[in-house]
């Protein structure tokens, strides 16, 4: 896995087997030759446990099922199977800071989650308290109030995690993508989160952005928490989804194979902003990329769709892991911003359904989707495959490419509005503005975002080449 690509699938989107407008395992199961064409390493699945989906899967009422709107555990079984038979380990989303409030866990065993007596200054990250009354008392919900906080400091709690991580791994998972893992552990006091004396480094609601998060998050000895994690999961793979910068990934680094690079995924398309978040993330050991995904969107939303190619290029030639969203590799659209019909964050536009081919229902299912599908007409996996031109083709031969990349990587001074590193033998260019740029590529070129991107030493606009020695 050590630069190997991951493949983001929202279960719900991705395929439905069954009519009834949501996507499920056996869905994902007859779709595996998709990600074998493609070429990826691994396959990652959003949360498919029981949940009363308040936030989607990531609201767990049972951690050791699938939630039936999915299939069954023989359906998890079978998908992993077929999934390794081709070759494609499994990575699961494990949700260890809440459960749902409908978890049995949360009325048989309250003392395993977080109660004050009054409520601190922390605030939720969907915005408001993040603390909500019950019987008295005020639960913490560091996500929605229908997702309380657990407390990794009582042991019952590790334990039961602990038996939760052991069970799937033991079911075939190579390893789990780990939710929201920066608000394990928070100041055991409760103190408030003093005022922010310096900006955080990533982007923060604006409440957020007023406290320095010091206490309501990413506690001194979370460590010893993670160590419980990695004890459970022996040599499985671990990506952490650890909301800070990268300067402060210790000591999540030191327990996990990788954690996700949030200022890469967070940069402006300027090739400046760009170099400085990639700079400072390859300082630290153990990035993952990750451009897009449910919660923050699409690559031709996050960068613009005239920069959807060059953006494919950047991740998939960064040296780590990749994680590529379900839908990116044709570059599908998002659906109508501040739509709230079932995520209260407006979240509902980045998770519209996988188009397949150039249906309104774009093959994903043969009943009414849960929510429409944004623009099959214009970009569909079956319309893209055989075209060598298009997004996809692109995507897959930049895949294929990557496993002769080597492990150097060496930024280069390419000049103003250029992006420019080497990668053993290789020199990748991106030209981030909107007029031609001089590059000197070295060797021959051997991938372009389009045909004629690079001419007579000149990189078109919002395109990418690739050259090797
Ligand atoms: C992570 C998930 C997001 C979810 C949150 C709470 O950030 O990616 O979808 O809402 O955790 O579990």
């Amino acid at each position: 896995m050590r630069d190997g690509v991951v493949y983001q699938i929202y279960p719900r989107s991705f395929q439905d087997s069954d009519g009834d407008g949501v996507g499920d395992l056996a869905g994902i199961r007859s779709r595996l030759d998709h990600l074998v064409w493609l070429g990826v390493d691994a396959l990652w699945m959003s949360p498919i446990y029981p949940s009363p989906m308040a936030d989607f899967g990531y609201d767990v009422a049972g951690y050791m099922d699938v939630d039936p709107v999915f299939g069954d555990l023989a359906q998890f079984d079978a998908l992993t199977e077929a999934a390794h038979e081709r070759g494609l380990r499994v990575l699961m989303d494990v949700v260890p800071c809440h459960t749902s409030i409908e978890h049995p866990w949360f009325r048989e065993h309250p003392d395993w989650y977080i109660w004050a007596d009054r409520p601190n200054n922390w605030i939720s990250a969907f915005g408001g308290s993040a603390w909500a009354p019950r019987d008295g008392r005020y639960y913490l919900h560091s996500f929605y109030p229908e997702q309380p906080d657990l407390d990794w400091r009582n042991p019952e709690v590790i334990e039961a995690m602990q038996d939760a991580l052991r069970f799937w791994l033991d079911r075939g998972a190579d390893g789990y993508r780990v939710d929201a893992i920066d608000r394990l552990l928070k100041d055991p006091q409760l103190r408030d989160d003093p005022p922010a004396s310096q900006p955080f480094g990533l982007p923060l609601r604006e409440d957020e952005a007023k406290l320095a998060l010091t206490n309501s998050r990413n506690a001194p000895d979370t460590g010893a928490a993670l160590a419980k994690i990695r004890e459970a999961c022996g040599d499985a793979f671990l990506v952490g989804e650890v909301y800070l910068p990268s300067a402060r990934w210790q000591p999540y680094s030191d327990y996990f194979d990788a954690v996700f690079a949030f200022e890469l995924l967070h940069s402006p398309w300027d090739a400046h902003l760009l170099r400085a978040a990639i700079e400072a993330t390859t300082r630290q050991p153990r990035p993952a990329w990750v451009m897009s995904n449910h919660d923050f969107g699409r690559l031709s939303a996050r960068f613009g769709e005239r920069n959807a190619r060059a953006a494919a290029m950047l991740l998939l030639t960064l040296p780590g892991p990749a994680f590529l969203y379900q839908g990116d590799e044709i570059g599908q659209g998002e659906g109508p911003p501040g739509a709230t019909r079932f995520d209260r964050a407006g979240r509902d536009r980045h998770r519209h359904p996988m188009q397949w081919e150039g249906s309104p229902r774009g093959g994903f299912t043969t009943g009414e989707p849960w929510l429409p599908l944004t623009d099959p007409a214009e970009r569909n996996v079956a319309g893209q495959r055989d075209d060598p031109t298009s997004m996809l083709s692109l995507v897959r031969e930049l895949i294929a490419l990557r496993r002769e990349l080597g492990e150097q990587f060496e930024p280069l001074d390419a000049g103003e509005g250029i992006v420019a590193f080497r990668r053993g033998g290789h020199t990748v260019a991106i030209n981030t503005t909107s007029e031609p740029l001089r590059v000197a590529l070295e060797g021959e070129l051997c991938i372009q975002t389009a045909a004629g991107a690079l001419q007579d030493g000149r990189l078109a606009p919002h395109a990418g080449a690739i050259g090797v020695d």
